[in-house]
């Protein structure tokens, strides 16, 4: 469903990635790894049409981001749902107000919307702290009133940058386990870390990058390959 086709990104004669390949599969669960600087976020800002490739080609359902017009980059990004480790919310608003932003975006009838954010605040557990300012929330709160609100419209895929970067390790585990339940339900996650306790406990494929290239990509230990071609491998 995700296409990065050797996709490098230049900034002037700084390299972030360089000729980067690899495919996600609807459902997958995906660690982005690497040092700092590795590319994390640029691949990430790659994928939401916030740069542009400086060369290679991104496909997501087989649209290619070359032939995306930046008038429609709107449409492109609503595919996806984003986290971020410094929240990104409103801090005017209330907790269901952050949430409910995405849904009054897309002109959601009010009602819809009020079932949705209590839905959703009850799967990140939230509820008691819905009428709440982000000011008055730990960072493990704000955290999940930031995945509460990228997935409330219910995104094909959901990426994430450094979600547990500001947590204490308990919490950590908690927000990768809700990540977790939202992979369940069938949504592709891809979700840029430094923190190999979290990645290393997860049975999860990881995409490691070393100065901009990929550097390793695998599932639990093997090299990554295809699902179809697992699966032919399987059957021998
Ligand atoms: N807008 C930009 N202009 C110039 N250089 C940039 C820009 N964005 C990123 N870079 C450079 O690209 C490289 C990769 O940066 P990136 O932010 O993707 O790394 P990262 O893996 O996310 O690191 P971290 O773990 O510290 O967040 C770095 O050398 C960075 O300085
Ligand atoms: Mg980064």
């Amino acid at each position: 469903m995700i296409i990065f086709d050797k996709v490098s990104k230049k900034f002037g004669s700084i390299i972030a990635l360089e000729d980067v390949s690899f495919t996600l599969e609807k459902g997958e669960f995906v660690f982005l790894t690497g040092a700092s600087g590795a590319g994390k976020t640029t691949l990430i800002k790659l994928l939401l049409g916030e740069y542009l490739p400086s060369a290679g080609e991104i496909e997501m359902n087989g649209e290619k981001v070359s032939k995306v017009s930046k008038k429609n980059l709107y449409l492109w990004r609503r595919k996806l749902g984003v986290v971020f480790q410094d929240y990104k919310l409103f801090w005017d608003k209330t907790v269901a107000e952050n949430v409910a932003l995405p849904l009054e975006i897309i002109k959601t009838p009010a009602k819809e919307i009020g079932e949705k954010v209590q839905k959703i605040l009850e799967l990140v557990g939230l509820e008691e702290r819905k009428s709440l300012f982000p000011a008055q929330l730990s960072g493990g709160e704000l955290q999940r009133v930031s995945l509460a609100r990228a997935v409330i419209t219910a995104p094909e895929i959901l990426l994430a940058d450094e979600p547990t970067g500001n947590l204490d390790p308990k919490t950590s585990k908690e927000m990768i386990r809700l990540f977790k339940e939202i992979n369940e339900k069938g949504t592709t996650i891809l979700m840029a870390t430094h923190n190999n306790e979290i990645v290393d406990s997860f049975k999860a494929r990881v995409i490691e990058l070393e100065k901009g290239k990929v550097a390793r990509d695998e599932k639990e230990g093997k090299y990554y390959k295809d699902k179809k071609k697992e699966k032919e491998e399987d059957d021998d």
